[in-house]
């Protein structure tokens, strides 16, 4: 047995003792009164009764410890050419003051305030503003459209929105002040206060009597104590796409989240305090809250934070220049943005240019990893590459090479074993584990170890019907995918409508709703496609209401341009067919399935179920002129 098998087994076996272990290593106001609770079950909670803060965690433990004079974060933008570091002792500070500037407009604990807002370190510091002082943040990812905002302002109802002038894409400048106030005008919740952050390449006007700029609003603000809150109390609510256009709010709690994501730093990354890491992904995203803020500031690490992209700012090397300027010695990003490298520079000329020998491993999430992407990147860095698999909804780690603990074999194409914490199963349609090597429902039996969502935002209902009702007793990861006989995972597709686009997870539903929104389009269905680069694009089949009389070409582009307006440009939606018909089933489900299939040059069994099998003909031509079918 692997040692991480054993570790695993043990924080099955006595879960209060494993992580009440591994809490030990936090700063507690008060110490809790219980581990595990399963009064609730299916709704778990950690560290009952115990009080702390994260923020003191993050920060000031680390100052009152000695290290006020280490960099706490790197900001490295080349789209601004800028560099700037700040140390523990500054952060703490500058997170102080503008904890204090909420407070000032009210934010108070248990509020919620929305951060939309670029790669900058002020989207960091309002994160742990709000943790500071018992306030819960919801961060919006700057590529989500104004509807997608408003949407997330009337769940949360934040009393205060945090923003900036504008975003940098690649050279483009992004003004958000627009976004945000059309996200206000269309959303039903009212907020207090707007705290716009004014960047030089584009400043906003501010709305009198609503907004204050960051830089007045921390002029005179009186620095702010971290309060102590509940562990079980949220630090923030996450977004993240569901099966309809109505995302789903992940919560996060503060105690069961700093247990496991510092315990993830050693074990999982074998990172110590001191060293310079550097997750590349956004503020936005999960990867962005666990590994560019939370779990290397707990650590007591050096954070990067860049502002950039893999190419284009400026080259394909940018990421090497990274690593080598900084000194990070382990990375974090998304296996796209190697391809995405490799198709610019296949023979890493630029990668050679500088100086790796410090760095020691680099971890892939966020999609599935081809192993192709994997051994090209293995060759050419000379480090280990691990492949490991999450979710929002778990905040780290489910499946991974825990190469703190022991480094096992890589089989590419696989994120390893089981963390531990997780107990893994893979089901079939009735419930029963199936054998080695069989596909099935990848499900966790419950408890979920500490990070976990403890719900969704506000809604038990929505929660226990999306995750626990399907198979009783375990958490339905949506993933499907098969053990081998050594136990390594591999992570095949979704069970729903989610796909993966640039390791950005997105709903095909969703888009769906916003083509069927079109005055024009009388059905729909939205598929996930392959893509080189990005691993999937979503592509869109419409058929038109009878007597619809507008030039396809036209209706293409309203209804590209539709997406972008409503969801935003991450969706990446750019690919849009008209068909006569979609193909069905003769109960009337819609075969995505199969068009899938089709649109991949897959083989594919004409399902039995079909109405029409020529249905299937007709797509396959529709789909060519678009490089598909
Ligand atoms: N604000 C505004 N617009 C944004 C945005 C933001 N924060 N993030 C992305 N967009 C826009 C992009 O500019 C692009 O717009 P376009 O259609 O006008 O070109 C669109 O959304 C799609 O973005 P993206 O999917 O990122 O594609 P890209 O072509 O700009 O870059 C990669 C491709 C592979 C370089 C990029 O996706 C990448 O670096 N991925 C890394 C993976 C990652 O960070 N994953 C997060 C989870 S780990
Ligand atoms: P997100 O919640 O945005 O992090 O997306 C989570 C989803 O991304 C998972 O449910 C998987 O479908 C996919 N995913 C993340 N990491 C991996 C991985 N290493 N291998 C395969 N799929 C992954």
């Amino acid at each position: 047995m692997s040692l991480q098998d054993e570790v695993r087994e043990r924080s099955l076996r006595d879960p209060d003792g494993f992580w009440g272990e591994a809490a030990e290593a936090l700063e507690w106001d008060k110490r809790w009164d219980k581990v595990l609770d399963g009064s609730r079950a299916p709704f778990y909670r950690w560290f009952v009764g115990g009080r702390l803060n994260t923020c003191h965690n993050a920060v000031d433990r680390h100052v009152a410890a000695g290290r006020g004079a280490q960099p706490a974060v790197i900001y490295d933008s080349p789209v601004t050419d800028t560099v700037r570091t700040i140390t523990y002792a500054e952060l703490q500070d500058l997170t102080a003051r503008f904890a204090g500037a909420l407070e000032e407009r009210g934010v108070g604990y248990g509020d919620r305030v929305i951060l939309y807002m670029p790669m900058v370190p002020e989207a960091l510091i309002a994160m742990l503003a709000c943790a500071r002082i018992g306030a819960i943040h919801s961060v919006v990812f700057g590529g989500f459209a104004a509807h997608e905002l408003a949407t997330r302002i009337d769940d949360a109802k934040p009393k205060v929105i945090v923003s900036a002038s504008c975003g940098m894409e690649g050279t483009r400048v992004v003004p958000y002040k627009p976004l945000l106030d059309q996200a206000l005008a269309q959303s039903e919740h009212r907020v207090d206060a707007c705290i716009l952050l004014q960047r030089p390449q584009a400043e906003a006007e501010l709305t009198p009597g609503r907004d204050t700029t960051w830089q007045e609003a921390i002029a005179d603000a009186a620095p702010a104590e971290c309060v102590p809150v509940e562990a079980t109390d949220p630090l923030y609510i996450l977004y993240t796409s569901g099966t309809t256009g109505q995302p789903k709010g992940v919560v996060r709690d503060n105690g069961g989240h700093a247990t496991a994501l510092l315990w993830s730093m050693k074990y999982i990354y074998d990172v110590a305090p001191g060293e310079v890491y550097w997750a590349a992904s956004d503020v936005g995203w999960v990867v962005g809250h666990s590994y560019i803020v939370y779990a290397p500031l707990l650590n007591g690490n050096t954070t990067v934070l860049y502002e950039g992209k893999p190419v284009g700012t400026p080259d394909p090397g940018a990421f090497w220049r990274v690593i080598a300027q900084h000194g990070v010695v382990t990375m974090f990003t998304a296996p796209t943005a190697f391809r995405a490298i490799r198709k610019e520079d296949p023979e890493a000329v630029k990668m050679h240019e500088y100086d790796l020998s410090h760095f020691r491993a680099l971890f892939l999430a966020g999609e599935r990893c081809d192993p192709d992407t994997l051994m090209w990147a293995q060759d050419q860095l000379g480090v280990p590459v691990i492949d490991h698999w999450w979710q929002t909804e778990t905040g780290w780690s489910i499946a991974a090479n825990c190469i703190g603990l022991e480094k096992l074999p890589i089989k590419p194409g696989s994120p390893t074993k089981a963390v531990p914490g997780y107990d893994i199963h893979v089901l079939d349609e009735e419930g029963e584990e199936v054998a080695d090597g069989q596909i099935g429902a990848i499900c966790i039996k419950l408890p979920l170890p500490p990070s976990c969502l403890p719900t969704l935002w506000q809604n038990d209902d929505r929660c226990e019907q999306a995750y626990f009702k399907r198979y009783p007793g375990y958490y339905l990861t949506g993933d499907a995918g098969y053990k081998d006989d050594d136990g390594y995972l591999f992570i095949m597709s979704r069970i729903d409508d989610i796909i993966n686009v640039a390791g950005h997870r997105l709903s095909t539903g969703a888009i769906e709703e916003v083509l069927a929104s079109h005055p024009a389009v009388a059905e729909c269905a939205v598929i996930g496609v392959h893509d080189a680069m990005k691993g999937e694009l979503p592509l869109g089949m419409v058929v038109l209401k009878s007597g619809a009389d507008l030039e396809e070409e036209e209706l293409r582009r309203q209804l590209v341009q539709k997406v972008r307006d409503d969801i935003g440009p991450v969706a990446a939606f750019k690919h849009v067919a008209v068909v006569g018909r979609l193909p069905k089933t003769r109960s009337g489900k819609i075969l995505r399935g199969t068009m899938k299939k089709i649109a991949d040059h897959e083989q594919y069994n004409v399902p039995p179920t079909i109405d029409d099998p020529a249905i299937l003909e007709e797509i396959d031509e529709a789909l060519k002129p678009l490089g598909y079918g």
